[in-house]
């Protein structure tokens, strides 16, 4: 069962019930610790490697660096999440590299339990900015979208998937992340994204929907500075791969020429770039 859908005869509830009762695999268990140990041994490693070497203009330590990726793995063992560390890092490397920057905004729709949003309100607030919070905090609203995996498996999200309510996000990220830089907007996109008004410098999109891609984007890609990312972490659906590569959503929807964008056919996390220089920024 993923995302309240059966998908084959791996995905057999009853199995994945037995297995459960067997390990305790949530979060506080020592089978999560011993997960991201391995993760950042293996599947994680590279990108580990790359956080620690690259430049950034505040020149953070290597010490500090560590510092981060260890509260991450915190975070990661604590709260349930929908991420990897390496797709948390690529993100924050963008974050760090636009460090000072006045009026920083960061973005992350689709919170989730807060997982990455205590990831995000960390780095966001080592390079000085604010994070803008995103979500129904009711989890996944209804919808009808049927989707597909890069794989061909089909998929769907079942309304309440997700589920993470504000208060508890709140008590999160204080426990675990830092709450003073953070604002919450709760609601659906399509009501909340229309009143956001500020420049965005990094987005992270987390979202499942496609219609929530697409609201998301055009309301927020437009307003991406010189320098900005909007990242999606759905590149796991092959729909996201389509809308993104599809010339006209971005000259009829969004309303300006298809921006650079890195992973389209492949990667899981896609990195979109702003506009040509110099068209929003204040
Ligand atoms: C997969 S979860 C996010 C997981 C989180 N980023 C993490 O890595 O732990 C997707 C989230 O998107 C939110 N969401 C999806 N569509 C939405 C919409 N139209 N309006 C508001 N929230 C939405 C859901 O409420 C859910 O919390």
């Amino acid at each position: 069962m993923t995302y309240g859908v059966s998908m084959g005869p791996e995905a057999d509830p009853e199995r994945w019930r037995s297995e459960r009762r067997l390990f305790r695999r949530g979060p506080d268990t020592s089978f999560r610790k011993l997960q991201s140990i391995k993760f950042l041994l293996t599947r994680d490693r590279a990108a580990v490697g790359r956080f620690l070497r690259a430049r950034y203009p505040l020149g953070l330590g290597v010490r500090d660096r560590l510092s981060l990726v260890r509260s991450f793995i915190g975070v990661t063992n604590a709260v349930r999440g929908y991420h990897t560390l390496a797709e948390l890092l690529t993100v924050s490397d963008r974050v760090l590299r636009l460090a000072g920057r006045p009026g920083l905004t960061v973005v992350e729709a689709g919170a989730g339990s807060g997982s990455s949003t205590a990831k995000l309100s960390l780095v966001t607030e080592i390079a000085g900015g604010r994070l803008i919070v995103f979500d129904t905090f009711r989890g996944i609203p209804e919808n009808d979208e049927q989707h597909h995996l890069l794989d061909g498996r089909p998929l769907r999200f079942a309304r309440g998937a997700f589920r993470g309510r504000l208060g508890a996000v709140r008590r999160r990220v204080a426990r675990h992340g830092a709450i003073g830089v953070c604002e919450f907007r709760k609601g659906l996109f399509e009501e909340t994204l229309p009143q956001f008004d500020s420049l965005v410098d990094v987005a992270l999109l987390d979202v499942d929907l496609l219609s929530s891609t697409r609201t998301c984007l055009r309301h927020l890609h437009p307003r991406l500075r010189t320098g900005g990312r909007i990242f999606s972490q759905d590149g796991h659906l092959r729909a996201t791969h389509e809308l993104l590569a599809d010339e006209a959503f971005w000259r009829g929807f969004v309303g300006h020429e298809p921006p650079r964008i890195h992973g389209l056919d492949e990667a899981k996390l896609l990195e979109i770039e702003a506009s040509p220089p110099g068209r929003v920024d204040a």
